[in-house]
């Protein structure tokens, strides 16, 4: 296949932060994708449905004119989230979901849950008006190894709320190991994940290849081999409890670069390429456009997006790096060849 027509895809799951790294950022998720939702971890989180609309506010002025984009808004859930308040700005439309950090598990996670059999009240009002849950699904600790993190999630976490609440709409962001995609394969149509283009393109030895790769860090890390072969299986299935996620998550290269380096990858300016190379080495094509633009709206409930774009298998370079202030962001394959090209919009 040389060209590929799809409808204009969704990401489920972006990081846009704000100020002068969102007025960078925006146009290159609103050039590839008709929707995304959006992750509410700035400083201070995303807490309030008046937060959400004024940043909702900020990313459609930093999307290009013309472009159409839609953003879809999240509420940081803390341990002290009041149920009405979340209700309310669902039922008024600005948020479509709240997302669950358990506390210090990832970027700007220290205001996030410290003890999730707490939130019953929230998970209860969510469950009765269909509000999807949205988990960063680990499970930290001193004494957690990093590569369980997630299984222990599911097995601690995940399964006992479903338990009490079995009718919750829940998204296990980000899956990436064999036991995540199991997991919502075995559950009903109100549970799905989202998976990123990195843990589909790679395994932890790609973080260590030649000498340590900062820009390949994110979390949840890279798991070994046999994970990746898992998540690519659930990827190109077409199942419906499987869709586009980028996690794309900007970080400048100074403190990717650093000591303590940042966990992220930004992969907005090749995001739907990268897939596209992991559908197109899989034989996989003919279900990439569920993957990038059906499941999603389905689960969500909105309506696919009525524009078709086109791909072609005509390779381009990508830009090595985006200039912001007095810094850089580096973008995954920055400098390098994709084989695929978004060609035009019907
Ligand atoms: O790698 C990541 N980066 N994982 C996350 O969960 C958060 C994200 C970020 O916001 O930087
Ligand atoms: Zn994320």
């Amino acid at each position: 296949m040389t060209s590929l027509t799809i409808r204009r895809p969704v990401d489920l799951h972006v990081h846009f932060r704000d100020g002068a790294v969102l007025r960078q950022v925006v146009p290159y998720t609103a050039r590839q994708f008709a929707r995304a939702i959006v992750m509410p971890n700035l400083v201070p989180p995303v807490t309030t449905a008046k937060m959400a609309a004024d940043y909702r506010s900020r990313i459609l002025a930093a999307v290009p004119e013309g472009q159409d984009f839609v953003p879809m808004m999240t509420c940081y859930l803390t341990d002290h989230t009041d149920p009405a308040d979340l209700v309310a700005g669902y039922r008024d439309g600005i948020f479509v979901a709240a997302k669950l950090y358990p506390a210090h598990a990832t970027t700007n996670a220290q205001h996030g849950v410290s003890s999730i059999d707490r939130l019953d009240p929230v998970f209860a009002a969510m469950s009765e008006h269909g509000i999807p849950l949205l988990t960063h699904g680990e499970l930290v600790g001193p004494h957690v190894d990093i590569f369980d993190r997630e299984k222990l999630f599911i097995d601690q976490v995940l399964i006992p709320v479903l338990e009490r609440f079995p009718q919750l709409r829940l998204v296990m962001e980000h899956i990436t190991t064999q036991e995540g995609a199991e997991f919502v394969a075995s559950r009903g149509a109100n549970v799905a994940a989202t998976i990123t283009p990195q843990h589909l393109l790679y395994n932890r030895n790609a973080l260590f290849e030649g000498g340590l790769r900062p820009h390949l860090y994110c979390l949840p890390v890279l798991k070994r081999a046999r994970h990746q072969v898992a998540l690519r299986a659930a990827a190109t299935s077409g199942s419906a409890h499987y869709f586009l996620g980028t996690d794309t998550a900007p970080h400048v290269k100074r403190l990717k670069e650093a000591d303590c380096g940042c966990a992220g990858v930004f992969s907005a300016p090749v995001a739907v390429e990268a897939y596209l190379k992991v559908f197109d080495e899989d034989g996989a094509l003919d279900r990439f456009e569920a993957f990038a633009s059906l499941n999603g709206p389905a689960f969500y409930g909105f309506a696919p997006s009525e524009t078709r774009v086109t791909y072609s298998k005509a390779p381009h370079v990508v830009e090595a790096s985006i200039a912001v202030e007095n810094d850089e962001i580096i973008p995954l394959f920055g400098g390098t060849s994709v084989d695929w090209t978004l060609q035009q919009q019907l």
